[in-house]
């Protein structure tokens, strides 16, 4: 299995380019399984999990080609078989994104349920109580979602139908599963406690082009008119914000100055704000963001409370990598998790690396100390991975992270763009 090795206390300086973001890639693959004309994705991730969902669809009979400048072409004019099988789901949860699609385009899907996840239980039955209020069927059997179109009067529906839905919490991908089913569904469908992250707007965007009718993305109330059919599109996938934030923490904790290329400063309000108030100098350039550090970590940043929440607060997924600046800033701070039961993962292999943190259920409380020591530790999840990265960066001596197919799944390139700017980082296989 592969690890890292970081020899920690370098700077890091230069200029970054930031990726095209995981959760609009991976929504998007799914949204051309509506069409049967080709959809040319452009800017899209090379990551792990971009992979799996490659596979996913090609296993439908659906081709899907790599260009050489980082697009992937996607045609579904021949998807044959409707299914997500379970060894491909057990590895993404996010192909239950294909199940709207499947079930808007041909009236069937067979979607495997995700198994556990290490981050919290994550069920998907706000996906499955929204379509079946879209006039699905959909049963659970041997641990697959067997879903099809209700009978209605003896006969069986031919589309799925609009839909006033209300979700009891704010679901990224259950917004995104509603937005795809409801583009081909026959009336209005009206979402409501709509999640209203920048991947949702991107997602929308790119079924307005492909001829669906979309208005409120963005906003907590979503309206979507049905149409019979959609056509094909080219669309750019929106940079990561994740990945912008992710580098953005590495610069405040190791010190220097860097420029994120296409990093957008308009996505990433919540964390900018925290790392202002904690020290960093932040601004919007021509290219993207450029960040610099006043002076090494432990003299300038000053530790900040906060706690996670849905789009425009604070996100889940910075959640890690902000918590290694709170554990080398001065005084204390509490961070709570509110969207994942079991995302504090990443604590233990903090305190390995002489890090003072204590968790109280949703809370962790961290007391900042002057350096990390490096260590051999373990990434259990994709955000703990990249927050051990960055432990590791400022941590004095060579620390390990193993297990860093976390890492992979969701980072295009991480070691080598770290190299990049400066990192002692490598790859051991
Ligand atoms: C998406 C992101 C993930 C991010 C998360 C929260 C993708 C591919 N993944 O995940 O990176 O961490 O949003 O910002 O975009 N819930 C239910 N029932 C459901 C659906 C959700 O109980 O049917 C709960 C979840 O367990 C969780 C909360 O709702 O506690 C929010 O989850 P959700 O927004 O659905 O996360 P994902 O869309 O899976």
């Amino acid at each position: 299995m592969d690890k890292l090795l970081i020899r920690g206390g370098r700077q890091l300086r230069g200029e970054v380019r930031i990726s095209g973001a995981k959760n609009a890639a991976l929504p998007e693959l799914c949204a051309c399984l509506l069409t049967a004309q080709p959809v040319t994705l452009a800017n899209v991730p090379r990551l792990q999990d971009v992979s799996t969902m490659l596979k996913l669809i090609r296993n439908m009979g659906v081709s899907a080609e790599w260009g050489e400048d980082g697009s992937v072409r996607v045609n579904a004019g021949g998807l044959s078989s409707p299914e997500a099988p379970y060894e491909l789901v057990k590895t993404m949860r996010a192909s239950v994104l294909a199940l709207g699609p499947l079930l808007a385009r041909f009236g069937e899907a067979t979607v495997s349920l995700p198994g556990g996840c290490a981050i919290g239980s994550r069920p998907v039955d706000q996906h499955i109580k929204g379509l079946q209020a879209m006039g699905a069927e959909i049963v659970v059997e041997h641990g697959y979602m067997l879903a099809k179109l209700a009978m209605v009067n003896g006969t069986r529906r031919s589309r799925l139908q609009g839909a006033h839905i209300t979700t009891d919490m704010v679901t990224v991908t259950g917004t995104e599963n509603f937005l795809m089913a409801a583009a081909l569904a026959q009336g209005e469908t009206i979402l409501e406690n709509a999640a209203q992250e920048p991947e949702i707007i991107d997602l929308a965007e790119m079924l307005i082009q492909m001829g669906a009718k979309i208005e409120g993305h963005g906003s907590s109330c979503i309206h979507i008119q049905g149409v019979e059919q959609l056509q094909g599109c080219s669309h750019q996938v929106v940079a990561d914000r994740i990945e912008a934030g992710t580098f953005l923490c590495a610069v405040a904790a190791t010190g220097g100055d860097v420029v994120l290329q296409h990093g957008r400063a308009d996505h990433l309000g919540a964390v900018i704000e925290k790392l202002r108030d904690a020290g960093a100098i932040i601004s919007t350039v021509t290219e993207g963001i450029r960040v610099q550090s006043p002076g090494p970590a432990h003299q300038y940043l000053k530790a900040q409370s906060f706690r996670t929440t849905e789009y425009p607060g604070f996100p889940t997924d910075m959640q890690a990598q902000f918590m290694v600046l709170n554990a080398i800033a001065q005084g204390t701070s509490r961070v709570t998790e509110t969207i994942f039961e079991n995302r504090f993962m990443h604590v233990n292999e903090l305190v390995r690396l002489g890090a003072h943190i204590q968790i109280d259920g949703k809370v962790a409380v961290i007391e900042g100390v002057e350096q990390l020591s490096a260590a051999t530790v373990m990434a259990t999840d994709l955000r703990a991975s990249a927050s051990l990265v960055i432990a590791g960066l400022v941590a004095e001596g060579d620390t390990v992270v193993e297990r860093i197919y976390h890492l992979d799944r969701g980072y295009d390139q991480m070691e080598t763009k770290l190299q990049g700017l400066g990192a002692d980082i490598e790859r051991l296989k």
